[in-house]
């Protein structure tokens, strides 16, 4: 009996023994294997599989639901029985996976268990605030907080492996998947990357709550031109290397697990089959050993492309590139057998591409015991649970962006009458976003009618719809009017259907849908004296000039999840003092698209005094200015920076710059605030831009209180990629610490190298 043999009898006993002894099952902190001991179970297991077994463990296929939960087509069951197939996605519950595991691991020749994918994107049961969303509360504690208890449930449910974090970064918000990321900014995507990867594959994923995250979509998908999804990208390696590839870096450096392609082509190469940055760069110069998992059927669509023949041809270059599992298409099941006898393909691709998936089943603990995740009490204790429920609350409250509030509209007091209205305040559907798809969209989410509800008297609020998110219907008008007479305020909930955003569904149009703004005009028109609040919803930046210029308050909540009526409540009244920052930049109008912080200065920069100036880089038909910047997000509070102090106005490259401000809490209230850091760098070997946040703190400031916050900036911060290489240059630099990125610099340093 080889090794392989012995451990299967041996896991039989232990399976027996593990459903007897459930404490034993949920002990968080069993760490089953050592990396050498893996490394050498699977070489024994690898000893034993045919090549198409081999070829099995990269294929993955997706999982069907029907009432009773999820089941497998009769072909899929096919290659389930006949142990070719390794992975599966969209099948999740204890039950439901545990039936399936039962085959991978009873029916078949070695018994290999199954993988399990699923795209626990915001929240798995518990939905949080969309991703764009999270990134507005600019705090890595929460995120991962949101990750692990993401992890918590859905490992929970059989789930091995989510498809996130999600961490393209993008700067286009007619993209609808622009909503699934944390931004457009580098630094900040890359830190949220980080905590993401944390907290979904916690400290050892050996541990029985944790699960495999993956770094997608691999690379420049939110570049995507016009912002139209799937679309074709180009961009020169100096902006891949120093914009779009740190985040999936950052990734790697926490330890992901595994990567996902882009479903885009990169100057000319689709991402699915593209050496440059799956070999040239992901493996060799990053060193990622980890699996590389293709999108949804992408191998297919290179055919589409046109950068292959045919299906067979695709899996050729994909599996070429290094792309370890494919996703749907079925072109690797097909064709690479065939690929290798006719030597287009080296067998030693194969094994190692099922060597690295099995080291991931090795580390889920999935060949000690291939059930461990499918455990119902455990399921059943801890989907929704109630601190999970809180936290979703509290996370949607940081994370809902306090746009614009005039002569102190808000926090509400409970003494108010409301007319509360629009079509999303009694929404139930809408408010957990594009991307929960184990969510629950019937019921289980809590309205903003029902978080208003906890603070004020039902007797207290007039509710009435006024229009559809999306149609030609005035009927409602009216009734909105007439309540709107009656209350003291005015408080309005508009925004997107959760399918206006997410993936493909990109928007030439980034206004409110239907007639949403047509009645924030007539509510203007009838009441010019009355205070009006709008709540929106949405999954990206909106054009909202005319909103902006009718309205005396705008809370972003984006879409903020099941506790989300509860958390966003606990802001309209003053329980929460906001504190959420735009991770993006909103334009004044789509034309200005793409638009963000941390542009290039151009030949001709307009100036400040005169912005119009002909023959500048402006338009004659709009400022360049956004409606609202990136780091903007105020508070029923205000800050006030002191001057930046810098430790030395002269740095060598190994020395360490401080640089502080003291920052003051001037208003009424307790608050948070995100300090910002920004640099500039005034003249180097590639232009660079004109500003770029290097780091934040989020602090407390109690009403009156001041604290010195300090910055350690090291030669790290000041590199950059020219031509392939991180360089670092001497010369001046501007610094900065603000509460937003719309400032002036009026502080320089000098740096020397060393
Ligand atoms: C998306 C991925 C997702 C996959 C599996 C694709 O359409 O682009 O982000 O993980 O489907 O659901």
């Amino acid at each position: 009996m080889n090794d392989y043999q012995t451990m299967k009898k041996i896991q039989k006993a232990l399976i027996v023994l593990l459903t007897l002894c459930h404490c034993l099952c949920l002990s968080a902190n069993n760490s089953y294997n050592s990396e050498k001991d893996i490394y050498r179970k699977v070489d024994s297991i690898m000893s034993l599989m045919t090549l198409d077994e081999k070829i099995g463990q990269t294929i993955m296929y997706s999982g069907d639901w029907n009432k009773t939960g999820p089941y497998v087509t009769s072909d899929n069951m096919k290659f389930l029985k006949e142990g070719n197939l390794g992975s599966m996605l969209n099948v999740y519950t204890s039950k439901g996976t545990k039936e399936l595991q039962k085959i991978a691991v009873e029916e078949t020749r070695l018994g290999i268990p199954l993988l399990f994918g699923y795209d626990v994107i915001h929240g798995f049961k518990t939905i949080f605030p969309i991703n764009l969303g999270i990134a507005s509360s600019w705090d890595l504690k929460d995120v991962e907080e949101v990750a692990r208890i993401s992890a918590e449930e859905a490992s929970a449910s059989g789930v091995h492996w989510t498809f996130a974090p999600m961490i393209d970064i993008a700067r286009d918000p007619r993209w609808g998947r622009i909503s699934e990321g944390s931004g457009e900014d580098v630094y900040l995507t890359s830190e949220i990357a980080k905590s993401y990867v944390k907290g979904f594959q916690g400290e050892n994923l050996s541990h029985i709550n944790t699960i495999l995250a993956c770094a997608k979509h691999f690379v420049g998908y939110g570049a995507a031109q016009a912002g139209r999804d799937y679309h074709t990208v180009n961009m020169g390696d100096n902006e891949l290397r120093n914009v779009y590839m740190p985040p999936f870096k950052a990734a790697i450096d926490s330890g992901v697990e595994t990567f996902m392609t882009a479903f885009n082509e990169l100057n000319g190469v689709p991402a699915t089959a593209n050496q440059y940055i799956f070999k040239d760069i992901l493996r060799n110069e990053w060193g990622f050993n980890g699996f590389v998992v293709t999108d949804y059927t992408a191998i297919n669509e290179l055919v589409n492309h046109g950068y292959a023949e045919n299906e067979k041809h695709a899996a050729e270059l994909a599996i070429n590139s290094g792309i370890d599992m494919d996703m749907m298409s079925g072109a690797y099941r097909r064709f690479l057998k065939e690929l290798i006898v006719e030597g287009k393909v080296d067998e030693t691709l194969i094994n190692e591409a099922c060597r690295k998936i099995l080291i991931a089943k090795f580390k889920l603990g999935l060949f000690d015991d291939p059930y461990r995740y499918s455990n119902e009490q455990r399921e059943e204790e801890t989907i929704y649970r109630t601190e999970f429920l809180e936290s979703a609350r509290k996370i949607a409250s940081k994370s809902s962006v306090l746009l614009k509030n005039i002569n102190k509209a808000l926090p509400l007091n409970n003494k108010q009458t409301i007319a509360l209205i629009g079509p999303l305040a009694k929404d139930k559907r809408n408010i957990i976003g594009s991307w929960a798809a184990a969510g629950d969209r019937n019921g289980k989410a809590i309205s903003i009618f029902q978080g208003i509800k906890e603070y004020l008297d039902e007797s207290n609020i007039m509710f009435a719809k006024g229009c559809d998110i999306n149609s030609n219907n005035y009927s409602g008008f009216n009734e909105a009017v007439n309540i709107a007479k009656k209350a003291d305020k005015i408080l309005m909930v508009l925004g997107e259907d959760y399918n206006m955003s997410g993936e493909a569904a990109s928007r030439t149009n980034i206004k409110l849908p239907g007639l949403q703004t047509e009645l924030i005009k007539t509510l203007r028109d009838e009441l010019p004296n009355k205070e009006i609040i709008l709540i929106l919803m949405n999954g990206r930046p909106l054009d909202l000039t005319i909103e902006d210029s009718l309205v005396d308050a705008i809370l972003e909540i984006w879409y903020p999840g099941t506790s989300g009526g509860l958390g966003v409540a606990d802001i309209l009244f003053g329980k929460y003092n906001p504190s959420a920052k735009l991770p993006i930049t909103f334009p004044r109008n789509v034309g200005q698209v793409p638009i963000y912080y941390n542009v290039k200065n151009t030949g001709r920069p307009i100036s400040n005094d005169n912005p119009t100036e002909d023959y500048k880089s402006n338009y004659i038909d709009s400022p360049n200015t956004p409606l609202y910047p990136f780091g903007h997000g105020l508070s029923y509070t205000t800050f006030e920076y002191s001057e930046i102090k810098l430790s030395n106005n002269k740095v060598r490259e190994s020395e360490i710059l401080k640089a502080s401000s003291i920052i003051t809490n001037t208003g009424e209230y307790d608050g948070h605030e995100v300090v910002q850091l920004y640099i500039h760098d005034k003249v180097a070997s590639i232009t660079r831009p004109v500003k770029e946040l290097k780091d934040f703190k989020k602090i407390f400031l109690r009403k009156g209180e001041s604290k010195t916050v300090t910055f350690e900036i090291n030669s790290d911060d000041l590199k950059f990629y020219i031509n392939g290489k991180r360089m670092i240059e001497s010369g001046e630099f501007e610094i900065a610490i603000s509460g937003t990125s719309d400032f002036e610099f009026n502080k320089t340093f000098n740096l020397t190298l060393d």
